[in-house]
């Protein structure tokens, strides 16, 4: 009775601590609630089950404790996606093993079999996001949806088989499940990820609630209940932004290769001195970062360029924030708040797209797709319908990025060859931190 109420009470804290996430300024608080909710129900499950197997649990302990702070420390915040990818489908495995201990203790039903085959299909899929999200894995190979279907009816004849048979047909239960998830995850790119990681991470919630249910464990049922609900809402908001359907991503056209230069114009290329000149001289910049920046760790150097702007050169400076600038939802935020940007100066997209007429500079590092007006006017494009950010509507535009190359999705942006664009091409850093020497 005691134990279930502690149960409740976490779970209250943690529907606190997620309320306070949603604020940068109360986000630090959230993770403190969220540590001692979790650390009161660790401790209470703990207490109420150490006289199973005292040495077990606590080696266990020790051993995933001590892994998790080691990774914790290691990890850089640009490798948060693919750490969320691989800790989803840990969560995924530990429930397929929780399954698998019940069924070999007692009579074998769809439920558990189910539970079992969500949780090892979060698990395989997610390997396969992780090896994509790391660049150790570059092809999105389509047909593998077509053997998805085909492996998807031989589970549905195996798990029968397996639950008519209590237990036979084990390994090929295994194999497929394993297949399937990475059969499912392999037609689709690595931009998708962050929306498949979170369609994983709802499905390992939703496995836990089965767990939970079949277990009576109320702490279970409510853990699965916020990480199944979250992940689904979360992959909903990001398609949304995305103007992308759900089911288009996780059954994905073949990819189509990059489009041929449709734009007309030539692009005007700039000097980091140019830039400092012009940028130096002006009343009111705009910086809208994109995946370029976190791709070349630029966010420092950035901070650097916008501290001497303002306090040397009197510049008002804002930063816009596309909701899906990057790869993972908030990844421009974090970054920005890494480098110590003040939250004060990170507008959203929509608080911040009516300022860029009265800018005199957009500086657009490491975007490109979140900026692409085609969005609004080319109806088979795949941007077609995606919210953007107005930058061209700034006096002058400068594109930070290497090349005239485009973004995640293979789209030409014809700002490139607009008449108040500048290119400045190169690494997003080197770029930045030349700037910077220049305004000094
Ligand atoms: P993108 O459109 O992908 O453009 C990023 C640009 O960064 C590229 O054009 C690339 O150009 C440049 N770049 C890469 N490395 C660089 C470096 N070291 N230095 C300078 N530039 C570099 O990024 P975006 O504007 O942030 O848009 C995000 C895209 O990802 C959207 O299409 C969105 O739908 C998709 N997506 C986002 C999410 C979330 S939740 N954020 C989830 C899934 C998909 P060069 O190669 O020429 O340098």
């Amino acid at each position: 009775m005691i134990s279930s109420l502690i149960y409740l009470l976490s779970a209250f804290l943690i529907v606190i601590s997620i309320d306070c996430m949603s604020s940068p300024y109360r986000a630090v608080r959230g993770y403190y609630i969220s540590a001692v909710a979790m650390g009161l129900a660790l401790i209470t499950c703990i207490a109420t089950n150490i006289n199973y197997n005292a040495h077990l649990i606590t080696a266990a302990l020790l051993a995933g404790g001590g892994i998790g702070i080691w990774f914790a420390l290691r990890v850089e915040l640009s490798a948060l996606p693919q750490m969320v990818a691989l800790l989803n489908g840990i969560g995924g495995l530990s429930s397929s093993l929780l399954m698998w201990c019940v069924a070999t203790h007692s009579h074998i039903n769809f439920i558990i079999v189910l539970c079992f085959v969500i949780g090892l299909i979060t698990f395989s899929g997610s390997m396969v996001a992780f090896a994509k999200l790391h660049g150790w894995m570059h092809r999105n190979l389509s047909w593998t949806k077509w053997l998805s279907l085909i492996l998807f009816v031989l589970l549905c004849f195996v798990t029968w088989f397996y639950i008519e048979n209590d237990g036979a047909g084990f390994h090929a239960l295994v194999t497929i499940v394993l297949l399937l998830g990475i059969c499912l995850t392999m037609p689709i790119g690595g931009a998708d990820m962050p929306v498949v990681i979170s369609l994983l991470n709802s499905f390992s919630g939703w496995a836990v609630v089965l767990v939970g249910l079949l277990s009576g464990d109320l702490l279970l049922i409510i853990t699965g209940t916020l990480v199944g609900t979250s992940g689904t809402i979360l992959s909903y908001i990001m398609s949304k932004a995305m103007n992308r359907p759900l089911l288009k991503i996780i059954w994905p056209k073949k990819i189509q290769k990059k489009q041929e230069d449709n734009t007309d114009g030539i692009a005007k290329k700039g000097s980091p001195e140019e830039a400092a000149f012009i940028m130096s001289n002006a009343r009111k910049i705009i910086i809208v970062p994109g995946f370029g920046m976190a791709a070349a760790h630029a966010q420092q150097a950035l901070k650097s360029m916008t501290d001497i702007l303002s306090k040397k050169y009197g510049v008002d400076v804002k930063y816009a924030i596309h909701p899906v600038a990057g790869r993972m939802p908030g990844h421009m935020n974090v970054l920005l708040a890494e480098a110590q940007v003040p939250y004060e100066n990170v507008y959203s997209m929509a608080d911040i797209n009516s300022e860029f007429a009265s800018a005199d500079v957009a500086y657009v590092i490491g975007a490109n797709d979140v900026t692409n007006p085609v969005a609004k006017t080319e109806v088979n494009s795949p941007l077609y319908g995606m919210p953007i950010l107005d930058v061209e509507k700034a006096k002058t535009i400068f594109f930070v990025k290497r090349s005239l190359g485009t973004g995640y999705s293979g789209v030409d942006n014809p700002l490139f060859y607009a008449p108040n664009t500048i290119m400045l091409l190169g690494d997003a850093k080197t770029i930045t931190e030349e700037i910077v020497k220049d305004m000094e």
